[in-house]
């Protein structure tokens, strides 16, 4: 899809489709309004006749309006107009593109970037209409032998703003968006494919590839003979039971100062988890195959950082390992010495994303990293506590917390922070080990972070815990990887490269627009 933006009237777009909002109950919006005096009227005729209420999501697509030069205008009812928020944004753009999409339009102008969204700014609310956009014609049809063809799909649609002066703004945004989405793109790819195709070594694949793409991004893959000299064993604990090869990758994006502290984010690429000896149960138990969703959540924002060319140091960390029961498979009441030199004693094979995870803690505290990250697949409890719409934040720092907690805010990927307390610690007791690989039922997600944080203490860190967020399990059409928390996380870097910029730079730049963007600090965000 290309995105492109403009600002301009829209009786004047020579294009197959205007797209323009109707508020509710039958109120023209500020481009509804133009091209009805342009038409003597023809839009508020078909209003007054009852063909569109206005409710947000309520389309009426109409030929031949008088006056104007489109081929078509596609009226979108976009709700009362003082309601008009975040959600109902998102479901307005949705419904556009899906209508373009199925009735010929190739190409449109859509002015319904240019309506008021409560506490949203003009980048907002073209960065969100992009990458919406571009989630909504996502399809995820490598795997079909027979592909769903649209005979005339949407290729090209123009985004508009209210002035020109609005224009360069807009057209970061739009490039911002772009960039996101193609890494949001890559994660649901990788998130999607299943387990006897996205194995551990496919994933060290495609990180290599993703390397060759940019100059500035490096990658190492550690194999199953090093990462036993490095002494990560409760990693290799997890893939034993498995037939395929476990792997480290490590992928360095430079594009800081010399020796800047990096930003090191770890993912959880389980790329498939049976449970091993304590077996799940067999219903929905394919869904296992989405435990990577972490890790491609790092290779997407990586991806993003990379083409966005921010001017960070940021690592990427990205276990990947199988677990599966065998004969070789490690047992309930296994002890293992942790790369840190804690000792586990695994009480539940299924708690495995904690296990690999742990050791990649420890090995991270050789980048002297600014911040560690990680994210995992890592409790259902955690979907449990918050169902589909936050991560669950659990971290050892304010500030990394509220960072984290704003770019969620600002790019629509929430996370909720959950409590981090010493109280939860004694849950991970063990009578044979240094610590318990499981705290029993109560407060799961928190008891998980708690087993992390033993492997933190000698940095800032922050666990984001995706399995209610990185896919959607309902039957069918809906089913997938969403992608998250590629968003937030490229919001997050994207802020702390602002923060970095030096004051110097800031001031010497010539266009405002760089003035802005390099002063403002990443807590700033409108609407928080
Ligand atoms: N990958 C799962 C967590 C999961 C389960 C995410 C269902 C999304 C949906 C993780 O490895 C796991 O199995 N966790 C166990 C931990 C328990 C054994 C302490 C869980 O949540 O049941
Ligand atoms: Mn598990
Ligand atoms: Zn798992």
């Amino acid at each position: 899809m290309e995105f492109n933006i403009k600002s301009g009237h829209p009786e004047k777009q020579r294009t197959a489709c205007v797209v323009v909002g109707i508020y509710e109950p039958r109120r023209l919006s500020e481009a509804a309004r133009r091209l009805d005096d342009i038409s003597d009227g023809h839009i508020s005729f078909i209003l007054r006749r009852g063909d569109l209420e206005g409710k947000p999501g309520q389309t009426l697509l109409l030929h031949s309006v008088p006056g104007i030069l489109a081929d078509r205008v596609l009226l979108v009812g976009c709700g009362r107009e003082r309601e008009l928020g975040d959600n109902q944004y998102h479901k307005i753009i949705i419904q556009a593109i899906r209508t373009l999409h199925e009735t010929g339009s190739m190409e449109a102008v859509c002015y319904l970037t240019e309506m008021n969204v409560r506490g949203r700014d003009t980048a907002w609310r073209i960065r969100q209409a992009v990458e919406t956009a571009q989630s909504t014609l996502y399809l995820f049809d490598q795997l079909k032998s027979k592909k769903e063809n649209t005979r005339r799909p949407l290729r090209k649609i123009v985004f508009t703003v209210t002035s020109r002066r609005e224009l360069n703004i807009a057209e970061q945004a739009n490039r911002e968006a772009q960039k996101i989405a193609e890494g949001v793109k890559l994660a649901k790819d990788l998130s999607n494919l299943p387990a006897n195709h996205c194995t551990p070594a496919y994933l060290a694949e495609k990180a290599k590839k993703l390397c060759s793409l940019h100059e500035k991004l490096s990658c190492n893959i550690l194999t199953e003979t090093e990462l036993r000299q490095e002494g990560l064993n409760a990693l290799l604990a997890v893939s034993n039971g498995s037939d395929q090869s476990p792997y480290l990758i490590i992928l360095e994006y430079q594009n800081g100062k010399k020796n800047a502290a990096p930003i090191v984010l770890v993912g959880k690429g389980v790329t498939f988890d049976s449970g091993g000896i304590s077996l799940k149960p067999a219903k929905d138990m394919d869904e296992m195959k989405f435990d990577m969703c972490g890790a491609a959540a790092v290779l997407g924002t990586i991806s993003a950082v990379a083409e966005l060319q921010l001017p960070l140091k940021v690592i990427g960390l990205i276990p990947t390992v199988e677990n599966l029961p065998s004969g070789k498979a490690m047992k309930p009441g296994d002890v293992v010495t942790s790369l840190s030199g804690q000792t586990i004693e695994i009480l539940n094979t299924d708690a495995e994303g904690r296990l690999i995870l742990c050791d990649v803690l420890t090995y991270a505290e050789r980048y002297k990293p600014e911040a560690v990250i990680d994210i995992a697949t890592l409790t259902g409890a955690c979907l449990v506590a918050l169902g589909h719409p936050a991560h669950g934040l659990m971290s050892n720092h304010n500030p990394l917390t509220n960072d984290l907690l704003n770019a969620g805010k600002f790019s629509c990927d929430r996370a909720w922070e959950l409590p981090l307390w010493d109280d939860y610690q004694e849950q991970l007791e063990s009578c044979f080990a240094d610590v318990a690989n499981i705290g029993g039922r109560d407060a799961g997600a928190i008891t998980a972070a708690c087993f992390l944080s033993r492997f933190t203490k000698k940095y800032h860190w922050a666990h984001l815990d995706i399995a209610g967020t990185g896919w959607i399990s309902q039957p069918k059409k809906e089913k997938g990887a969403t992608g998250r928390p590629v968003p937030l996380l490229t919001q997050y870097l994207i802020d702390r490269s602002r923060d970095e910029t030096p004051v110097t730079a800031a001031v010497a730049a010539p266009a405002d627009k760089t003035a802005t963007i390099a002063a403002t600090p990443p807590a700033a965000h409108e609407n928080d």
